[in-house]
C-alpha cells in the first residue's frame, strides 16, 4: 500500500524563524495491493463527491464537525497519496498562495487541510468541500501562539499523530508547510524507492552532487515517503517517551525518529538546489543565480513575522494571491 505524508509544522505568525520540515512518506512496495485498493477507492471517491457537492449552506456546517480524518483522506487521496498541511485561521492567505502554486502543478486535488480551528474547517469546506478536516478536540488557538508554551506543544505534537494516523490508514503522505511556493513538481524528485524523502533546513551550501544519505543527524525538516517499513517506524516512534508526553514539538519528534531508526528506515535527502531552505534562497543571490532553473519548492522560513513573510514573498514575485487568486480552489478570500 502506499502512503504519503506531508508535514507542515505549526506556523505561527510569531514563531517561525527556524521551523519547518517536510516529511513525505512513500511506499512503493505492494503495488498489487495498491492497485486493488485504488479500484475500491475509485468507487468511494465517486460516492463521496456526489454526497459532498449537494450540500453547502449553514445546515451543512454541522456535517463537517463529524467529518473524520479517515473519510477526508479517502476523499482526497489520489494514487494512494495525500498532501497534508495544518492551518490555523490567520494562515489562510498563505494556504491560498501555496494552493495556487500546487494547482499549477496539478496536485491540488490531493490536498488535505488539517484545520486547527473551526473557522478554518468551515471556511475551507464551504469554498472547497471535503478538503478540510478537524481532528477534535480543537486546540486552544490563543495558547498556540505562545511559542514554547504547553499549548504550542500540544498543537505541534498533534501533527505527528495525524501524520501517523494517515500512514496507518495506508496512504503515502507528503507534509507541507503553507509558507511555501511550488515552482515545479516535487513528486518528480522522489527518485528510487526509499521509505522517506525529506528536505533539510540547513542554509550551508552543499555541492550540486551532494549525497542523498542522512546528513549529520541533528536538524532536518523534510518531506518523506515510506515503504511498509513505515509500520516499524511508527512503532518505534510510539515507543518513545516524548511521544506520549507531548512535551516536544513534531520537528524534534521527527528528527528523533529519523535518528533512532537510522539503518532501519531508508531515507533520502532531496537535492538542495531544488529544495533550498529560505535561509539560503532568500539570503544568497549568487547561489540563486547559479542554481537558476533548478528550484522546485521555495520555503519562506528563517524569518519571523507574518507581515514580513508576505513582504518577502512579494519582493520575490511569489505572493501569487495578489493577481492569481482565480487559480486557487478557494478563490478570492
Ligand atoms: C495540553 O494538553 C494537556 C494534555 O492533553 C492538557 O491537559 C492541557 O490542558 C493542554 N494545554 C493547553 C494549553 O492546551
Ligand atoms: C562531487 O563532485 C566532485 C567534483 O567533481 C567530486 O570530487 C566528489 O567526489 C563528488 N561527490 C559526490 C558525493 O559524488
Ligand atoms: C553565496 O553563494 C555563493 C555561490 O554558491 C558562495 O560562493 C558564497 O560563499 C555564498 N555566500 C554566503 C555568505 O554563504
Amino acid at each position: 500500500m502506499s502512503q504519503s505524508l506531508q508535514q507542515r509544522p505549526l506556523h505561527n505568525p510569531r514563531s517561525s524563524s527556524n521551523s519547518h520540515r517536510h516529511i513525505p512518506i512513500f511506499n512503493r512496495t505492494g503495488l498489487l495491493s495498491l492497485l486493488s485498493l485504488l479500484l475500491i477507492l475509485g468507487v468511494v471517491f465517486l460516492w463521496a463527491r456526489t454526497s459532498f457537492s449537494r450540500s453547502s449552506s449553514s445546515s451543512s456546517l454541522s456535517k463537517w464537525r463529524h467529518y473524520t480524518l479517515s473519510e477526508a483522506a479517502s476523499f482526497v487521496a489520489k494514487d494512494g497519496t495525500v498532501i497534508v498541511c495544518s492551518v490555523s485561521h490567520p494562515w489562510l492567505p498563505f494556504l491560498n498562495n501555496w494552493l495556487i502554486s500546487v494547482s499549477r502543478q496539478r496536485h491540488q486535488e490531493k490536498v488535505l487541510v488539517i484545520a486547527e480551528d473551526y473557522a478554518t474547517l468551515f471556511e475551507v469546506n464551504e469554498r472547497w468541500p471535503g478538503h478540510a478536516v478537524l481532528v477534535p478536540p480543537a486546540p486552544d488557538s490563543q495558547a498556540a501562539h505562545d511559542f514554547g508554551s504547553q499549548g504550542f506543544f500540544n498543537i505541534t505534537s498533534r501533527r505527528a499523530w495525524h501524520l501517523l494516523q494517515i500512514l496507518e490508514l495506508g496512504y503515502n503522505v507528503m507534509l507541507s508547510d503553507v509558507d511555501m511556493v511550488w515552482l515545479g513538481d516535487p513528486f518528480a524528485y522522489l527518485e528510487g524507492s526509499h521509505d522517506v524523502y525529506f528536505m533539510d533546513d540547513i542554509p550551508a551550501i552543499k555541492p550540486l552532487n551532494h549525497s542523498h544519505d542522512l546528513p549529520h543527524p541533528t536538524r532536518y525538516m523534510g518531506g518523506l515517503t515510506s515503504k511498509l517499513v513505515m509500520k516499524k517506524w511508527i512503532e518505534e516512534i510510539e515507543a518513545q517517551p516524548w511521544f506520549k508526553t507531548a512535551q516536544i514539538n513534531d520537528q524534534t519528534a521527527f528528527n528523533w525518529a529519523l535518528m533512532k531508526t537510522a539503518g532501519q528506515v531508508d531515507v533520502y535527502l532531496l537535492p538542495q538546489a531544488a529544495f533550498p531552505t529560505g535561509g539560503l534562497y532568500f539570503e544568497n543571490k549568487t547561489w540563486v543565480e547559479e542554481t537558476k532553473g533548478k528550484h522546485v519548492i521555495i520555503h519562506n522560513n528563517w524569518i519571523v513575522g507574518f507581515e514580513r513573510k508576505i513582504k518577502r514573498f512579494r519582493d520575490y514575485g511569489l505572493w501569487l494571491v495578489d493577481d492569481h487568486d482565480n487559480e486557487s480552489p478557494l478563490g478570492k478570500l
